[in-house]
């Protein structure tokens, strides 16, 4: 049988975001570095879910911190409070392991008293388990201007930590109108979990960032009864839904120790400073990067592509 590098090297392929040869390749409808691809490639073979799993999902630059940081705080505030949750000394990804990279080969490496993972893999291409089992799924999405922007930083960042260079911005620009990015088409991303979450409103639950920054405590309730950890009205009353708004606030968790000069995957060639996670947490930053026509020409595509779905970004 061929080894999931055959596999892999017979795929589609484009130049990456940067100078160097990491290409991305197209595997079952999306573009993906080839590490991303073998990791989903095991997972799809090795995964197992649990009933009680809670799989957060996104495209990247969507909000993903932000939403583990929430979610495991929701989670774990019996155990913790704002004053010794783990995520006051540790990266979200650190405390949300990653279906492709820390799950691929086996399920069974996980804190039996962590229900929560979290996956960049579309809908489409999730392992067989977490489809079919009753386990839930909570996705993000956001602005396809914003979202562009903030992935362009984050090569940029990153490509400034490790000694590459990234493409111009307007080359990236084409590249993800193309759909050319990292677990992109963007739109076929976001389409994927969205008409999911219409057929299975009970297994899926659908996010904006946009929504969730406008009003957060109604998405932190909402969050916490879809998972099945609701608050009681007694929590409620002590502060408990506001504790988790503050600590997981942008302002608090980019001034955080760890998140200003940690990393995470210390000593693997995956490394990343924390701090690349965070840069600016706002809606419409994309303004200050886009020209008129740039920005027309993304809500173009996103008009014609969300087109009769009933979903708008
Ligand atoms: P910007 O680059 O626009 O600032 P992801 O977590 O999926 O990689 O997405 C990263 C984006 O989420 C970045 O957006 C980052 O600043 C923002 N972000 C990180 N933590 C956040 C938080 N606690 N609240 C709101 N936004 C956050």
């Amino acid at each position: 049988m061929a080894s999931f590098k055959e596999i892999i090297s017979t795929l589609p392929r484009r130049k990456g975001w940067t100078d160097s040869n990491n290409d991305l390749f197209l595997y079952r409808g999306f573009w993906c570095y080839s590490f991303f691809i073998e990791g989903v490639m095991s997972a799809q073979q090795n995964f197992q879910s649990q009933p009680s799993d809670i799989v957060i999902c996104s495209a990247p630059k969507t909000g993903t911190t932000w939403l583990k940081s929430l979610t495991f705080a929701i989670v774990t505030r019996t155990t913790f409070d704002d004053s010794t949750s783990p995520l006051l000394a540790n990266l979200s990804h650190d405390c949300v392991p990653f279906l492709e990279v820390d799950l691929a080969q086996s399920s069974t490496n996980r804190d039996p008293k962590n229900p929560l993972l979290a996956t960049h893999v579309p809908y489409s291409s999730l392992p067989r388990s977490i489809i079919d089992s009753i386990c839930k799924i909570v996705y993000i999405c956001r602005n396809p201007k914003d979202s562009f922007i903030s992935f362009y930083h984050f090569i940029a960042r990153l490509s400034a930590s490790k000694d590459m260079k990234p493409v111009a911005l307007e080359e990236a620009f084409e590249l993800y109108c193309q759909g050319v990015s990292n677990y992109g088409p963007y739109w076929d991303h976001v389409l994927g979990f969205w008409k999911a979450s219409l057929d299975r409103p009970d297994k899926i639950f659908f996010l904006k960032y946009e929504e969730m920054i406008e009003d957060i405590v109604l998405y932190i309730k909402k969050l916490a009864d879809f998972i099945g950890y609701p608050f009681s009205s007694e929590e409620i009353k002590k502060g408990s839904v506001d504790k988790i708004v503050s600590m997981c606030s942008f302002e608090n968790l980019s001034n955080l120790e760890v998140n200003k000069s940690g990393k995470h995957r210390e000593g693997t060639p995956g490394v990343i400073e924390n701090k690349i996670y965070f840069r600016k947490g706002k809606v419409g930053d994309w303004e200050n990067y886009l020209t008129p026509e740039m920005a027309a020409q993304l809500d173009s595509i996103t008009l014609q592509k969300l087109n009769g779905s009933g979903l708008t970004l």
